[in-house]
């Protein structure tokens, strides 16, 4: 399973991609919005410490502009995926920006229908957000398990990329489920990693080893 982080701040990704296991990177317009930089100098930045696939995402809502974008985008870097939302104008997008060899990431992903025109439109990835199905009292895992069920049924290459993560059972839970990528806020990443247990545990070998004092017990 892939992680990813879902962020544009700079500070952050160098931070956390030190541990050499951010596999790519997410942004979408609310994350460059937060960023004082221009988008183009932050996606350079990113994509300079990433090497994996990194998601910029379009802005206009017709076809002819987001292949527009999506070439633009293209050109800061070669691990640059474009962001196409999911709606028919964007669908038509991906089709032409796979045919010049561009990655695309189709997003807002809300049902499994919008999934499967996803993948049968040539996408790399598809997005769907769970948090936000959650925030609205439904199941966001369930549409995951559900895309993966019927991607598996079609053989569709498209990778599942669980956006919109609120907390570690999302990555748990998408990890069950099979998704290939989940994309994950730095805080959230963080938490993964750490568990009381492991630092109660290393605190207690630590304080025996140095109560026995034993000449070469350290190796
Ligand atoms: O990158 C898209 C997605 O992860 C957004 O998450 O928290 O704004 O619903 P959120």
């Amino acid at each position: 399973m892939k992680f990813f982080l879902d962020t544009a701040n700079v500070e952050e990704i160098r931070e956390l991609a030190e541990l050499g296991l951010v596999d790519g990177i997410t942004t979408n317009p609310s994350l460059l919005a937060k960023e004082p930089a221009p988008d183009r100098e932050i996606l350079e930045q990113i994509c300079a410490i990433v090497p994996g696939p990194v998601s910029g995402e379009v802005v206009s809502t017709d076809a002819a502009g987001m292949v527009r974008e999506g070439r633009e985008l293209a050109k800061i870097a070669p691990n640059i995926v474009v962001k196409c939302p999911l709606i028919a104008e964007g669908l038509k997008a991906v089709r032409t920006l796979k045919e010049d060899g561009i990655r695309v990431n189709v997003t807002l992903c809300f049902s499994v229908p919008q999934a499967i025109f996803a993948a049968k439109a040539g996408a790399y990835i598809v997005s769907p957000f769970v948090g936000r199905l959650d925030d609205i009292g439904t199941d966001g895992m369930s549409l995951i398990r559900d895309i993966r069920q019927v991607y598996q049924n079609y053989d569709f290459e498209t990778q599942i990329l669980v956006a919109s993560i609120r907390g570690p059972l999302h990555v748990i839970e998408a990890a069950r489920i099979g998704a290939d990528i989940a994309t994950i806020p730095g805080k959230v990443y963080k938490a993964l990693l750490k568990h009381p247990l492991t630092d109660i545990g290393l605190e207690r070998f630590l304080e025996d080893h140095r109560k026995a004092q034993k000449v070469g017990a350290a190796v």
